[in-house]
């Protein structure tokens, strides 16, 4: 079988910086939510992997709940329009949000997905992503706390996936272009 690290050009991010950034991240979570904890809420699937290190870098009581979200409308590439395909469980009335992601690219799922949480009537709502690309970006998204900001490039890993494929690569990599170059 083809192994996991064929087609794979750069590792941006290695499994160590990664942890070593998300304890940093931790901490300070921890500092600005001294008196409550916020309820984690990830976005499947991309944010299963940082919220596993997050929640168990935390050292507070993390209840972890999941949204799944999916954007569609024109082409394949996200047009701002979303679905809810897996909701909360959780009544977030009142209570302090903490979304984990993955990565922010274009911004727009976070940027509906906060609002959309704010009209719920949480007290707050603040973003934690491992990646962002500040260059891709097109809508404004306040993000509390950013793990690396990486260049426009397809990267894979952590979560990340090329065709629901590289999600269980421990490292954030890019990905080779023929591989995806005949789309
Ligand atoms: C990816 C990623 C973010 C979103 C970012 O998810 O995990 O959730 O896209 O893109 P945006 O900033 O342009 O909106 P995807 O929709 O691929 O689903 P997945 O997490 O299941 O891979
Ligand atoms: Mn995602
Ligand atoms: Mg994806």
């Amino acid at each position: 079988a083809k192994h996991l690290g064929d087609d794979l050009t750069v590792v941006l991010h290695t499994e160590e910086e990664l942890r070593a950034r998300l304890a940093e991240l931790a901490r300070e979570i921890e500092r600005d939510y001294s008196d409550e904890p916020p309820l984690l809420v990830g976005v499947l699937k991309g944010a299963v992997m940082v919220m596993a290190d997050l929640a168990r870098e935390l050292n507070f009581h993390a209840q972890m709940d999941w949204m799944a979200v999916s954007s569609y409308g024109v082409g394949t590439k996200s047009s701002g329009v979303v679905k809810i395909l897996k909701d909360l469980d959780a009544d977030i009335t009142g209570r302090d949000v903490l979304i984990v992601e993955d990565i922010i690219d274009s911004g727009l799922t976070l940027s509906w997905l906060k609002e959309n949480l704010e009209s719920r009537g949480a007290k707050s709502v603040r973003i934690c992503t491992m990646l962002r690309k500040p260059e891709a970006l097109k809508v404004e998204v306040d993000v509390a706390y950013v793990g690396f900001d990486i260049p426009v490039e397809f990267v894979v890993g952590y979560g990340l996936d090329y065709a629901e494929d590289y999600r269980n690569l421990r490292d954030v990599a890019i990905l080779a272009p023929h591989v995806y170059s005949g789309e």
